[in-house]
């Protein structure tokens, strides 16, 4: 049974596509392309009720100390649909050809024009004729371009938004109207309330939710790229890692790998945690000095895009695991394995995660650790699997398919103080690996490019580092 599984396993789990390559161009020229986008809006528009309008908000700016900002960060509905990096737009999607502003079509991106003195502060910004230029939309216009006049929202059947709220737009944006998207959301708001239709209003969150759990061979090329730089990370603190090193180093050794390989981002804030804050499932303050005999999980990945990885390496900080930390770390692998036997077109979503709940309950009772079914739950207090995409935590289908892009994440977290004998104590293993439900109904384990063994990981850390 486990050579078949082995088996199986060599045959589908075949090493990524990508490597990491030096960008020669003066920026990268590997973006979704305006007819990505243009694909989405069709899509979405499909699956819309007759004589409607879907409406996108961009995401604003938002501020973190005085006059500093976040970094910005899209809204990932308006990006997929768009691919607009910008704040202070709109976009307005319509089942059949309506007129706005003398231009007929179905659809209409309101964005921020040009600015001379506040590019000079913070970079350029595109206008109406850069979007055109770049992402091609069909009709594009300032944001001040769009009055109460430009379309009157009552001849519309349903308004669809998925930011739609007790009936206030607004209250997403704030009141003051001063910015330029609390105003255009106020005069959808009160166009909205205008409308006395029966369905005037409806959710276009499920149509957007089911197109993006299905991610088109573009989307499958970033999400790819992001894995790859996230492995690397991965793969450099393994071979760096060793007692006196802190947690923010391990993550500095990680995010040095994303930044060379051009992410923009890591796709979620890193998580380095070693020994009692390997129990912590999104531990991210990282600051504890490691030592001799602890275990570090590192849940890190990859931001490129706009797309995320998802991995996780759990690794002995001296570079060879404890026999307590072994028989853990070899029951979550296990969790993992017969997971990805799961993995399959037609299978259910969760069938991964029954799995993995399999192994690991049977495994915790033979250690004594519980008792009965309901205990593994003390210990592999998470799901499996969700979707991978343009956020972390993405859609997921019901049921796998071809372009399905989700984790594999077992893992058995023991706190100190736990109802177990002491040598068990903060022992947090999770493994987590991103899979593609590939065209023949298999999968692809993207990141099998860092090890998952407990023999190859103890290897690849006795290897050289440019860090060490
Ligand atoms: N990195 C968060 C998660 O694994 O879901
Ligand atoms: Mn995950
Ligand atoms: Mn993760």
């Amino acid at each position: 049974m486990l050579r078949k599984l082995l088996a199986l396993l060599l045959v589908t789990a075949a090493l990524p596509q990508w490597t990491s390559a030096q960008q020669v161009t003066d920026y990268p020229e590997d973006y979704l392309s305006p007819a990505f986008h243009a694909g989405r809006r069709n899509a979405v528009r499909e699956q819309m009720p007759k004589n409607s309008v879907a409406i996108f908000f961009a995401s604003q700016t938002r501020n973190r100390s005085n006059d500093v900002d976040f970094i910005y960060a899209q809204n990932k509905n308006f990006y997929y649909l768009t691919g607009l990096q910008e704040p202070n737009a709109m976009l307005l999607l319509f089942k059949e050809p309506v007129t706005i502003n003398d231009k007929t079509g179905t659809e209409f991106l309101f964005v921020q024009p040009r600015n001379p003195a506040r590019e000079m502060w913070t970079g350029k910004i595109l206008g109406v004729d850069g979007v055109k230029a770049k992402l091609q939309p069909e009709n594009v216009f300032t944001h001040e371009q769009f009055t109460y006049g430009s379309f009157d929202f009552s001849k519309v059947d349903s308004v669809m938004t998925n930011l739609y709220n007790e009936n206030i737009l607004s209250k997403y944006y704030g009141r003051s109207g001063l910015d330029p998207l609390s105003r255009m959301a106020q005069l959808v708001d009160s166009a909205i309330t205008t409308n006395k239709k029966p369905n005037a209003v409806r959710t276009i969150g499920t149509i957007l939710r089911n197109l993006r759990a299905i991610k088109q061979p573009e989307e499958i090329a970033l999400i790819e790229k992001a894995v790859v730089m996230s492995t690397e990370g991965h793969n450099g603190v393994i071979r760096a890692i060793k007692p006196g090193m802190t947690e923010y180093q391990a993550q500095a050794v990680m995010e040095y790998y994303f930044k060379k390989n051009g992410a923009e981002y890591p796709g979620y804030p890193s998580i380095n945690g070693s020994a009692e804050n390997s129990c912590v499932l999104h531990y991210e303050t990282n600051q504890r000095l490691m030592k001799d005999g602890d275990l570090l999980l590192s849940d890190c990945a990859a931001e490129y895009h706009g797309y995320s990885a998802d991995v996780t390496r759990t690794i002995p900080v001296n570079g060879k695991f404890s026999p307590e930390q072994k028989i853990i770390y070899e029951l979550v692998l296990e969790a993992q394995d017969s997971a990805f036997v799961q993995c399959k077109a037609g299978n259910a979503s969760n069938e991964p995660h029954k799995a993995a709940v399999r192994v690991i309950t049977r495994g915790l009772k033979q250690l004594g650790l519980i008792s009965t079914d309901a205990e593994v739950r003390t210990y592999f207090p998470h799901g499996t699997s969700h979707g991978l995409g343009l956020d972390v935590h993405d859609p997921n289908p019901a049921k796998l398919e071809p372009g399905a892009v989700f984790t594999v994440e077992p893992g058995i977290y023991i706190a100190p103080g736990s109802k177990c004998d002491k040598k068990w104590w903060s022992i947090g293993v999770r493994i987590e690996d991103d899979i593609l439900i590939t065209p023949d109904g298999g999968y692809r384990n993207l990141s099998a490019g860092s090890p998952r063994t407990v023999a190859e990981i103890e290897k690849m850390a006795k290897q050289k580092s440019i860090f060490k």
